[in-house]
């Protein structure tokens, strides 16, 4: 849905418009209209952004510069569909600014993070991450019978208009489901090939009890550690308007109640969870939790408090599972830390680069980090990247050990120093060990193949680079050839 722009009567080139978008996140009509003004040399203080009322009557004005692509940063581009489902009414004319600034002599404009408007709209987009993080998480499905047979229904509040940006990941996970989310908005529904969008419902279209709810339930109790409770960070975790719809939270206020003298169990039964620099005690408590699926081990990472405090979230590993090649890196980036996922930032760029030349499909191949959080130090605005320490490798070391072990890839690249320590344990100089290698700490399990991180390509000096990049690619060209014999 295109948005419409009302110049007003008096409207020249850079005069007043007015933008009608539609309720909730009209991403479409806004890139659109953003694009047109912006053509147009429209000043973001000469533009109301408004909503309709009534969805779906308008289309475009047909405006020529329509569909020009504006040469906007990458990292203004990524933030746009983060903002937009937010609630605040400001967010189209804070994005248009943000917008404006960027294409006219500031282009650098997001790495200012002190800067009110990019300020703001970053708050909103951790806002939009939380909410979604939250529905993803919380939402539960309830089993109804129709005439073609079974369906899953969901009732879910999100607190912004997050609807269409969460919907994707249902898909994702229960693919072979046909499912309705049901929200105070609107409506997605899935018929097991198309996603769609619909009317609102209400918490009275969903079922109350069905057979999923004790299943939940008893997940629940199993998985409830009662050393780690605190009610006060439970609730900010899980708010209690959403344990209306989770079934197994109707356990919650028994198992606060004996939380206590659960703990006064646990104590007498194995040491107190361990202080936050002894990796050894910290790597002990991790394998406690005994994780049955990526999934499961996922959830556990996403919510564990980085070791060294500052990071935006857990960047977990990406790929499929049983992919023949798997590539350990060292920790996230900045950008990898903002956007949340592997190798997305100049360092994973080059690797990207240098797959496809050696004819490796990153989209099959598992990528991940030794350590998944960021650490960095502030140099005025700017995050620098600090190397993890041996002991924060070791902390992290058994999630990726469970990690490699669900993912079983057939050869383990070890990208840099770091990751060879967080395999082998020890630290081995990578101009030594360079080449296939056998990673024997855990069983002759995984074969393996080490390499220099892309990143050390990326700080040698420009005369330096091209043999780097040369040797770096018959490394992959290596790789790719032995991940072939082995899954053959
Ligand atoms: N460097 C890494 O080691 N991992 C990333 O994900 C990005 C940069």
């Amino acid at each position: 849905m295109a948005g419409r722009i009302l110049p007003s009567p008096s409207a020249g080139e850079g005069g007043p418009r007015t933008i009608l978008l539609r309720p909730g996140a009209d991403l479409t009509g806004f890139r659109d209209a953003a694009r047109r003004l912006a053509a147009s040399g429209a000043r973001p203080e000469a533009v109301t952004w408004s909503v309709e009322s009534a969805p779906g009557l308008f289309g475009s004005d047909g405006a020529p510069d329509a569909d020009r692509p504006l040469s906007l940063p990458r990292a203004v581009v990524d933030l746009i569909p983060q903002v937009v489902p937010h609630r605040d009414p400001e967010r189209y004319s804070l994005l248009y600014t943000l917008i404006w600034r960027s294409l006219h002599g500031e282009r650098h404009l997001m790495e200012v993070a002190s800067d009110p408007v990019v300020h703001r709209l970053s708050r909103m987009a951790k806002a939009i991450r939380r909410d979604l993080h939250k529905m993803h998480a919380f939402l539960r499905f309830h089993r109804v019978e129709d005439a073609a047979g079974e369906r899953f229904v969901a009732w879910f509040e999100p607190d912004h208009h997050i609807l269409e940006a969460a919907a994707p990941f249902f898909v994702r996970r229960f693919a072979g489901m046909r499912w309705t989310i049901l929200t105070p908005e609107g409506r997605a529904v899935w018929d097991g090939t198309a996603l769609t969008y619909g009317p609102p419902g209400s918490r009275s279209d969903v079922p109350e009890g069905d057979g999923f709810e004790a299943g939940w339930q008893t997940y629940y109790e199993t998985t409830f550690n009662p050393a780690r409770v605190n009610p006060k960070a439970m609730r900010a975790e899980m708010p209690k308007k959403y344990w209306r719809n989770m079934p197994e939270t109707a356990a919650i206020p028994a198992l606060l109640r004996g939380a206590a003298d659960r703990t006064a169990q646990m104590i007498e039964r194995e040491p107190t969870v361990p202080a936050r620099r002894e990796p050894a005690r910290a790597v002990a408590a991790m394998a406690d939790q005994d994780p049955n699926s990526l999934d499961e081990l996922n959830a556990i990472i996403r919510k564990t408090e980085p070791l060294v405090p500052g990071a935006t979230q857990a960047v977990l590993g990406e790929g499929p599972l049983g992919a023949t090649l798997a590539f350990v890196g060292e920790q996230p980036g900045d950008q990898e830390d903002l956007k949340g996922r592997p190798f997305v930032g100049p360092a994973g760029q080059l690797l990207s680069r240098a797959m496809a030349e050696a004819g490796i499909d990153r989209e099959a191949s598992y990528l991940t980090n030794a350590v998944k959080h960021f650490k960095f130090t502030l140099r005025g605005k700017r995050r620098i990247h600090e190397k993890p320490t041996a002991g924060e490798v070791s902390h992290y070391r058994w999630w990726l050990d469970r990690e490699l072990d669900f993912v079983a890839p057939k050869l383990v690249v070890a990208l840099g120093a770091t990751a060879v320590l967080a395999l082998t344990g020890k630290s081995i100089p990578i101009t030594r060990a360079r080449g296939p290698f056998r990673f024997d700490r855990r069983d002759n399990r995984f074969q393996g193949f080490i390499t220099v991180h892309p990143s050390y390509l990326l700080r040698l000096p420009d005369e330096a680079k091209e043999e780097a990049y040369a040797a770096f690619l018959d490394d992959l060209k290596r790789i790719a050839a032995l991940g072939a014999e082995l899954a053959a």
